[in-house]
């Protein structure tokens, strides 16, 4: 199996997470950045899937089959404001206001209907151009306030059980999370596929 894949992403949050679920299994990300290639795509698509394959074909043109390519698009998916802000969860409140945000359009929601998901659908393209998507999803409710130090935007105001993921470790955060169920089912697609 090529061990080495690109992440479609000038996220450094995300490319953190991939690395430490993914360097475990034995793969090693590199950045977008680290191949010397800059592309920004438009993510224009109305779903995760849509989006995240729109971000890797980017790349993957860019480097013209040189690595296999990978790219993750997620967000928060809230029930009582009917998904949002799901796909557009980057584009919902200029930086570091996006909690404060969702916490003011939840208000006076009962906890019972603060349902909500974090879901990461990933788009895989080998070398070949051959194309593969895995998604992940966990279950959880939104905060009534901002609490824990690890993670980042919408992990402070989502509740795993009692804790924010942002309370959780990274090892903790990484075993429940949307990103790492859909990450560990492409490594298992991987392996499936390419054998080690
Ligand atoms: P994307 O780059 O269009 O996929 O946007 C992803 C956005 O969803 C991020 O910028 C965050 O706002 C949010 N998001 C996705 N995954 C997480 C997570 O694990 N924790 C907190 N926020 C997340």
């Amino acid at each position: 199996m090529n061990k080495t894949v690109v992440m479609a992403t000038n996220n450094a949050d995300k490319l953190r997470e991939a690395r430490e679920i993914l360097s475990p299994l034995g793969i090693e990300v590199l950045s977008q950045r680290d191949t010397g290639i800059k592309v920004e795509p438009v993510e224009d698509g109305t779903t995760f899937a849509e989006n995240s394959e729109i971000k890797a074909r980017a790349v993957f043109e860019a480097l013209g089959g040189k690595y296999p390519v990978m790219a993750d698009d997620s967000g928060i998916v809230v029930d009582a404001l009917g998904g949002r802000p799901g796909v557009y969860s980057a584009r919902y409140a200029p930086s570091g206001e996006e909690c404060t945000k969702l916490l003011s359009e939840m208000e006076g929601i009962p906890d019972e209907k603060r349902t909500a998901r974090f879901v990461c659908n990933i788009t895989f393209i080998d070398t070949e151009g051959k194309v593969f998507h895995a998604e992940g999803k966990v279950e959880g409710r939104v905060a009534h306030e901002m609490r824990g130090e690890n993670g980042f935007v919408y992990d402070h105001i989502f509740l795993y059980g009692d804790k924010t993921t942002a309370e959780l470790s990274p090892e903790e955060k990484n075993s429940i999370s949307h990103r790492g169920a859909a990450m560990r089912a492409l490594y298992k697609h991987l392996e499936e596929r390419y054998g080690d």
